[in-house]
């Protein structure tokens, strides 16, 4: 009797990350571990429909662990968003004899590998949450998400210096389109005095008063993080304000996308090994559409709709604190 089992493949989606490295490495040994054959796909859903994949030994991903970004590319994809997309990114994995996907990617990823499962039940699909913005429903962290943070913090730390040595306010603008998870995580670690996020409707004028206040009571600087998709108006625009609200000397600087990239931190690491390896064992027990993720330091699994159907709220206890502490 052979004990040959189905070929796997690997693919990253969306916007990369780091440790979707350590996350394709955990992918890709685990599976030659249960001797599996398992195929790196390049350029994510694109070149998937494209058959774009090679097959992996454990030397393809040597040295990859702490790497930013990710070798196998990533990308994405308006035709796999289409039936007929799926359908040829299918035919491509039953050409090859593919039996199971793990997807590595955020929710929109995750919404086109739950289409893929449901359209094509032959194929196994696993999601792993990468992405910075931290914005998965259903697990505590998503990968990159801590390297993205510590990055911001590393660069506020800095910008702390500018604001110390010439009694200014900063206005430090961080990634989060739609959630503001680094922005508020990275607020408090680097001792913000006020944070702007687009899950709350920040009074800017009572914001600005509090830095006045701060300033009449000692304060030579301060730094306000906002997040990208806050809804108060672009980081210039607030700055304006600040400045004709405090009487601070005024500078905006927008961090961008430095907080995408650099050496994975070890907590990213550690996550994208236990999350990457338990992706694959799990498509070995033949489950299919669910996603894994982290939960009380547990490795857990949830339905793949689970990951955007609630919005991943952002921790007001944080906002307490961080507020108390700034004064
Ligand atoms: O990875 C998530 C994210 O960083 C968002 O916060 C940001 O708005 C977006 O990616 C931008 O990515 P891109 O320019 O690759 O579309």
């Amino acid at each position: 009797m052979s004990d040959k089992k189905t070929p796997l493949a690997v693919l990253c989606s969306g916007g990369d990350c780091s440790g979707m490295n350590a996350a394709t490495r955990a992918v890709v040994r685990t599976a030659l571990y249960h001797n599996t054959e398992i195929h790196g796909v390049y350029r994510g859903y694109a070149g998937l429909i494209n058959g774009d994949m090679e097959r992996m030994t454990p030397r393809s991903v040597s040295n990859t662990i702490g790497q930013g970004g990710t070798v196998i590319r990533s990308a994405r994809s308006k035709e796999f968003m289409a039936v007929e997309g799926r359908t040829r990114a299918a035919e491509e994995l039953r050409k090859h004899g593919i039996g199971g996907l793990v997807v590595l990617g955020g929710d929109g990823s995750f919404h086109g590998a739950h289409c893929l499962s449901q359209e094509h039940p032959d194929i196994n699909v696993v999601g792993v949450p990468c992405t910075i913005d931290n914005d998965i429903n259903g697990t505590d962290l998503a990968i990159g998400y801590d390297t993205a943070v510590n990055v911001a913090m590393d660069a506020i730390d800095k910008i702390r210096d500018t604001a110390a040595s010439h009694d200014r306010l900063f206005v430090v603008e961080v990634m989060g389109r739609h959630a503001g998870h680094i922005a508020l995580e990275v607020a408090m670690a680097s001792g913000a005095e006020e944070v702007f996020l687009p899950e709350a409707t920040e009074n800017l004028e009572g914001a600005a008063e509090r830095l006045a206040e701060g300033r009449r009571n000692g304060k030579t600087s301060s730094i306000v993080v906002i997040a990208e998709g806050e809804t108060q108006g672009s980081a210039h625009d607030i700055a304006q304000l600040l400045k004709d609200k405090t009487g601070y000397e005024v500078r905006v600087s927008i961090l961008g996308y430095i907080q995408r990239g650099g050496t994975a931190t070890a907590a990213d690491r550690v996550l994208a090994s236990r999350l990457g390896a338990t992706a694959v064992e799990l498509l070995l027990e033949g489950k299919s559409g669910i996603f894994v993720g982290i939960e009380n330091d547990s490795v857990t699994a949830h339905p793949l709709p689970l990951a955007w159907e609630a919005k991943k709220a952002v921790d007001p206890e944080r906002l307490r604190i961080l507020r108390m502490l700034s004064i």
